[in-house]
């Protein structure tokens, strides 16, 4: 089989882990008898000086035909965050329906997570992130400008399409994992959009009599999170619910640079995104030092999608075999290797 995807490395560190992506996506492809065409579009902060936009037109378009987007981080001093993230993000994850936000908190062989004393078998767990509408909308405005009574306007969209389509993507994954599934809520003081998730949450749970299920307020939920992780099978929640929680799970999983993401199509009528959790990390672009498991924990996910269930498998041990062996450990994981070494490293362990 061949595979076409389209790769955008954005900037910062996503224009060095990316390449390690790859390189660790061609020692898979070798090994399990696959080929694929990697195209390289250089949507950017760059590309914004250049261009003032962050992709063409029609950028959209050019990457509908792929199979899969491979994404590096999109963001740079130079512009500002709201204007790369909503001209390129988000504008790919709503055009493409990439309505679901998939991200697994597993804490890997090798490593040690920041709650004390908790081991593999603690924190295995998946946030499904509602990824198309909700909080983070354009609907509002600025009211009353200049006067003392200035104040802005922020609408949420929570439409019943769109919530019974990710509370369902939610239980489907929990069926081929543990059968749990947790509501991230907050009925007590979002007086309208919370009160009506968990109406749903509650009816597509009769759907689904042989699942588990459970509901949390976001604030008590992130507690949980780090104190009882081992709680949590699939949690579902909004979009900024989603996010936040996004960012908890895999830091409590050990480190922001080994936490991988989807954003996913399930209908596959598109191609699902796959990228690192972390950002460009302008603080320390350049210096060759990124850990690069990120990146490379998102190719598996990548093929997991492309139905390489295999090879992504093997990624994912090849990763534990380097990380929790004695193979190089960039900075962030208390080692002093280079992007590359750890990316030659993981790519090696698969040959
Ligand atoms: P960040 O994830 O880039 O960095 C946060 C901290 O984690 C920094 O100290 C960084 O050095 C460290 N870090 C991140 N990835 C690492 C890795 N692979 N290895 C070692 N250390 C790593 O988040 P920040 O600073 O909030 O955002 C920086 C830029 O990235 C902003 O422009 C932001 O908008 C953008 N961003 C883009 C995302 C995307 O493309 N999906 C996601 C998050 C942020
Ligand atoms: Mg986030």
């Amino acid at each position: 089989k061949n595979y076409k995807i389209a790769v955008i490395a954005g900037d910062g560190i996503g224009k060095e882990v990316v390449p390690e992506g790859q390189r660790v996506v061609e020692a898979a492809a070798r090994r399990f008898g696959f080929s694929v065409d990697w195209t390289e579009f250089d949507w950017n902060c760059d590309y914004y000086a250049r261009h003032g936009r962050m992709m063409p037109e029609d950028g959209v378009e050019q990457v509908r035909g792929a199979d899969a987007i491979f994404l590096g981080a999109v963001g740079w001093p130079t512009v500002p965050d709201h204007i790369s993230t909503w001209d390129l993000i988000l504008k790919l994850r709503r055009e493409l329906g990439l309505y679901v936000a998939l991200r697994p908190a597993r804490l890997l062989k090798g490593i040690v997570s920041p709650l004390a004393g908790r081991t593999a078998k603690d924190i295995d767990f998946v946030i499904v992130r509602e990824n198309s509408e909700g909080e983070y909308s354009a609907a509002g405005g600025l009211l009353y400008e200049g006067t003392s009574e200035e104040m802005v306007i922020q609408e949420s969209v929570f439409s019943k399409r769109a919530i019974d389509r990710i509370l369902r993507y939610a239980f489907d994954l929990a069926r081929t994992r543990r059968k749990k599934v947790s509501l991230a809520t907050k009925s007590n003081g979002i007086k309208i959009a919370m009160p009506y998730w968990d109406a749903r949450f509650a009816a597509i749970a009769r759907e689904y009599p042989d699942v588990a299920h459970d509901k949390f307020h976001i604030d008590i939920l992130t507690a949980h999170f780090v104190v009882h992780p081992d709680w949590f099978d699939v949690v579902v929640g909004s979009n900024l619910f989603g996010d936040i929680l996004s960012d908890l799970g895999p830091a409590v999983a050990g480190s922001i640079g080994i936490a991988p993401s989807g954003n996913i199509d399930p209908s596959r009528t598109n191609p699902s995104m796959f990228e690192p959790v972390h950002g460009s990390a302008p603080d320390i672009a350049g210096q060759g030092i990124a850990n690069p498991i990120g990146q490379i924990w998102a190719a598996a996910m990548m093929l997991e999608h492309l139905g390489e269930l295999e090879a992504a498998k093997a990624i994912e041990t090849a990763i534990e075999s380097v990380i929790g062996g004695n193979g190089p450990r960039t900075r962030d994981l208390g080692g002093n290797a280079a992007t590359v070494e750890a990316g030659k490293a993981i790519a090696e362990a698969l040959a």
